[in-house]
């Protein structure tokens, strides 16, 4: 029998339960696809915690890889017994098999492991989003990267450092600092858990020659921001893509421009990769760049996909550096 993750109410990891899945034969344009290996992202707990709510009971998990077991009608292009990774909804991908859309599945290279995809397909094209379409790395830029340590963090870290930008990372820990001055970072502050960005933002500009960065990737959100903003030199980018400190705050458009004519983005990976030819091209680029050792997949643990309410507990608790993964 098939077994799944689902939860029937908002709440911590405990709501997480491991339940029986029958399986149908795939529809028309899908695939079965038999998990090898999943990836855990933290917006499976901003689902899971109600931060973002969805109709309930819900199915969670946006990342997998694994192999085609069964085709529909109409799918083309792919076969029984391919490797395949995916980055997008329906939610499902915390089970042991699933029914996927068959144009959503990116078939896997040789050069890439199962497990690794799985660590790699929605944080590294969150990533490949902010390196190609948000803003174009720029050599000697200096940047600001928050949560440097996370699994979209080292990745986006290593993958600026390798074209050449100087970036400053944000980490909670002396032992995460490690890990991201590892990954190419030119400088790393540490706000320790519970403490205060007050002064981040003069320290980056002292860091940044004076003027301040060109971009700060903020997935941190509420706690961050304001530094955020006061890091940035004039016409400079704040990527606010995540909100792990909880929600955002409302912002006065005038403001950006009284504080140095700035610009605000919140960027979604989602729609980045919505046309399947773009989710293709990019997922080429992705695992090009992890095949030349632009990209890395760090993956901080594995553990069994019925355990993952652990999983989720680990995450919450700041105390993993790259990505934690499921395995069926
Ligand atoms: N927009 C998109 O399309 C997109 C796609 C993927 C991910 N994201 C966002 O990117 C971020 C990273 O995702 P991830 O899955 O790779 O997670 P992650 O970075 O591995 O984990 C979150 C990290 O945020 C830092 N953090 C700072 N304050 C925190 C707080 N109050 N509570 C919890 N964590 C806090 C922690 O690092 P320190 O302990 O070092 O501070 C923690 O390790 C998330 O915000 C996620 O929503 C956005």
């Amino acid at each position: 029998m098939n077994h799944r993750i689902l939860f029937r109410a908002p709440g911590g990891p405990e709501v997480l339960e491991w339940v029986e899945a029958p399986l149908k034969a795939p529809g028309p344009g899908e695939a079965r696809v038999r998990h090898t290996a999943i990836g855990v992202n933290y917006i499976d707990i901003y689902q899971r915690s109600g931060a973002y709510p969805v109709p309930l009971p819900a199915a969670l998990g946006f990342e997998a890889a694994g192999v085609v077991e069964a085709l529909g009608d109409g799918v083309a292009g792919l076969d029984v017994g391919q490797r395949v990774a995916y980055v997008d909804g329906p939610t499902g991908a915390y089970s042991e098999a699933r029914n996927h859309p068959a144009d959503r599945l990116v078939p896997l290279p040789a050069s890439i492991s199962d497990e690794a995809a799985a660590a790699l397909i929605f944080k590294g094209l969150t990533a490949h989003m902010l390196v190609r379409r948000v803003w174009r790395p720029v050599p000697g830029a200096w940047v600001l990267v928050h949560a440097a340590a996370g699994g979209v963090g080292l990745i986006l870290t290593r993958w600026l450092a390798t074209e050449g930008v100087r970036v400053i990372g944000v980490v909670s820990t002396e032992e995460k600092a490690a890990a991201v001055r590892a990954e190419g970072a030119a400088a790393v502050l540490i706000v320790p858990r519970g403490g205060s960005y007050g002064n981040l933002a003069s320290e980056v500009r002292r860091l940044a020659g004076g003027k301040g960065v060109r971009v700060a990737y903020d997935s941190v959100g509420k706690d961050s921001f304001e530094a955020s903003l006061d890091s940035l030199a004039p016409f400079g980018l704040l990527a606010s893509f995540g909100r792990a400190s909880g929600a955002l705050p409302l912002v006065d458009v005038a403001d950006l421009g009284r504080r140095g004519a700035l610009a605000l983005q919140r960027p979604s990976v989602f729609p980045h990769v919505a046309d399947p030819a773009d989710l293709r091209a990019a997922a080429r680029e992705l695992f090009e760049a992890h095949a030349q050792g632009a990209v890395r997949a760090h993956i901080h643990d594995r553990l069994p996909l019925r355990e993952a309410a652990q999983a989720h507990r680990l995450l919450e608790s700041r105390s993993t550096q790259g990505a934690l993964v499921l395995i069926p």
